[in-house]
């Protein structure tokens, strides 16, 4: 901290951009507004992040998911794999929003690893894979923590150069690919080609990813935080929704842990006892296991996202207009950067804290099952995750259940 040596770089790697940022045209400044990007020392850190490189899916078709996230979500395809590429097991469409990148898999072979994912978990993310400077140092350091390592660090190479990767396991059947693509150009990986489509662009409607919220089983919430503490280095972040609230209310308790420059931020949830069945038993039972709940994806401009995503088809949940209107909300949203009535309109919640305030929506669920789904959210300022909206929008569904004379 007090001294630097002369060989150290000017500016460490995991504060950099990260290839995806740079595509996108970011700035650090843009960063730290959108999701929170703070500086750090990384010298200590056992197993250093620089961001996100990838969010896996596997679908149930992926030529079709592929469409729907271009038309609808404003990305483009880039880069793909599939049997005229001599992947004969699965196709897989790489597609690019703002920093980020989604791959889509769905299986050609009926015995193929994607098909059974489907199967069991239907429509879900497979891998959060995250750019890191030093595959190997994470590997060794995740091994010595008991970590499962499920694909030692190896390379692989083609015309555009070499990426070094390897994967370690976590929650349910979900992995952390780790990618190191200091030394590749290509398009994604190798393996796969350049690819564009006809689509006419829609214009991405987010510019980076914020968070995946995962959730886990009754009680297993602090050893996935301790996972993540141990293995990968994380940090808890303040927020923090404990039973005291969660109980009577939203039915979950939850911690958040994040990489040390903040780029990585994971909440993760864990059914609380409730007089209804949780929204997390919900998803637990249908994803057959932990997962990957919801994804944040992180706009400037969330009242022109909600409008043309409503547009293109998109459903949010709704929010009662007693959130609007009730006199001790109004009074915690306080002043934002536009009318309330404009954030009425679209559904939009406010959350506030020491730090500033954020705008969020919830989308339904993406997929078929009641499992996962997206998040927008425009910070300004604050490095919550909308936590006081939890309380707030089951109080006033409960003041309206009462003005029902149903509570
Ligand atoms: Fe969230």
């Amino acid at each position: 901290m007090t001294t630097t040596p002369t060989h150290a770089p000017t500016t460490d790697q995991t504060t950099a951009l990260t290839g995806s940022e740079r595509l996108a045209e970011l700035d650090l400044e843009q960063l730290r507004q959108l999701v929170g990007l703070v500086e750090y020392d990384a010298s200590h850190d056992p197993f250093p992040v620089t961001g996100w490189d990838a969010v896996v899916w596997a679908v149930g078709n992926a030529t079709q998911a592929a469409a729907y996230y271009e038309n609808v979500y404003g990305m483009e395809v880039v880069a793909y794999s599939g049997p005229e590429t001599g992947n004969r097991d699965h196709h897989a469409y790489v597609l690019q929003g703002g920093a980020v990148r989604f791959v889509l898999c769905g299986a050609v072979d009926p015995d193929s690893a994607v098909a059974d994912h489907h199967r069991a978990h239907g429509d879900g993310v497979v891998d959060i894979a995250l750019e890191v400077p030093d595959v190997d140092r994470c590997v060794e350091h995740a091994r010595s923590q008991g970590a499962t390592v499920l694909e030692e660090p190896h390379d692989v190479s083609d015309e555009h150069g070499t990426v070094r990767r390897a994967a370690i396991a976590t929650y349910g059947d979900t992995r952390h690919t780790l990618v190191d693509r200091s030394r590749y150009t290509g398009p994604y990986l190798p393996g796969f080609v350049e690819r564009r489509t006809t689509a006419v662009r829609q214009g991405a409607v987010f510019q980076a990813l914020d968070h995946v919220v995962g959730n886990v089983e009754l009680g297993h919430m602090d050893e996935w935080v301790d996972f993540y503490h141990r293995v990968m280095g994380f940090t808890n972040m303040a927020e923090f929704i404990g039973d005291d609230i969660a109980t009577d209310y939203s039915a979950l308790m939850s911690k958040v842990v994040a990489s040390g420059n903040h780029r990585v931020k994971f909440p993760l949830n864990e059914p609380a006892i409730a007089k209804k069945k949780s929204q997390i038993d919900e998803y637990l039972e249908f994803y057959r296991g932990p997962g990957a709940q919801h994804l944040a994806l992180a706009t400037a401009d969330i009242l022109s996202a909600v409008d043309a995503l409503r547009e293109r088809g998109v459903e949010f949940l709704a929010t009662p207009d007693s959130y609007y209107t009730d006199p001790e909300l109004r009074a915690r949203i306080g002043e934002v950067r536009v009318p309330i009535e404009e954030l009425q309109r679209r559904g939009i919640l406010v959350d506030r804290d020491e730090d500033g305030y954020l705008l969020q929506i919830f989308t339904k669920p993406v997929g078929d099952r009641p499992t996962v789904f997206f998040e927008l959210i425009e910070r300004h300022g604050s490095l919550g995750f909308g936590k006081g909206n939890f309380q707030a929008l089951f109080e006033a569904i409960e003041r309206e259940q009462a003005k029902r004379g149903n509570f």
